[in-house]
């Protein structure tokens, strides 16, 4: 799929630009904590060097048009405080998989709902995708209500499909069509 080379990605709040390596000292904050992690199948960055190796793989990802790999940055002062990813695009039903990190100390704010708002409308009305999906471990009720909110659809339950860090989870199917409604975000004043 043909995707824009600078995109960005803007809320009354956030900024989403495509990730560059002088911010992987603020993303360390944000991957090397635990908590971030808890539900994803990814391990917590330990080191500066885990983090530049995942920007490595983004850097091949993007060279071969497989990912969007944003950062999510605050519209004052431009700090990084999360990421955003449009992957596994697949060109025949015009579709992607979107998947996304907030820092812990902004959790709760609405801010990743407005930011994936945003994504949402930028990957149908910009990209032209008629679908997006995103999967996630059952138990992580924050990231089910952001899609909820935003007004994707819980469309399946898969049963203990996934091996993540040696424990065996189900996987919640979340979808949501170019037609559907689209709630209205309000942007946060922070
Ligand atoms: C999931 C995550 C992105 C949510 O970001 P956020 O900015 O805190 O979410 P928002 O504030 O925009 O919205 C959260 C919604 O979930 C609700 N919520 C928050 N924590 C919740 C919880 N533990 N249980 C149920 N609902 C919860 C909020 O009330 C809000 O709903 P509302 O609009 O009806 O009030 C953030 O917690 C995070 O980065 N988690 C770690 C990474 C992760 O899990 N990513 C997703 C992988 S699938």
């Amino acid at each position: 799929m043909k995707l824009p080379s600078r995109p960005v990605i803007e809320t009354g709040s956030l900024v989403l630009r495509l990730v560059e390596k002088g911010d992987l000292p603020a993303l360390f904050a944000v991957n090397g904590d635990e908590e971030v992690v808890r539900y994803s199948p990814r391990e917590s960055w330990k080191t500066a060097a885990d983090g530049e190796a995942w920007f490595a793989k983004i850097m091949e990802y993007r060279s071969t048009g497989a990912t969007l790999q944003f950062v999510i940055t605050l519209r004052d002062g431009g700090h990084p405080i999360g990421t955003m990813a449009l992957f596994h695009f697949d060109e025949s039903v015009r579709s992607a998989e979107v998947g996304y990190v907030l820092a812990r100390s902004l959790w709760g704010k609405g801010l990743m709902k407005e930011a994936l708002a945003a994504t949402v409308a930028f990957a149908f009305d910009v990209l032209g995708l008629k679908r997006l999906e995103a999967e996630l471990d059952p138990r992580n009720a924050a990231s089910a209500k952001v899609l909820e909110r935003v007004g994707f659809t819980h469309e399946g339950h898969r049963r203990r499909n996934y091996c993540s860090k040696g424990e065996i989870t189900d996987t919640g199917l979340y979808g949501m069509l170019r037609e559907d409604p689209r709630p209205v975000i309000p942007s946060r004043r922070l």
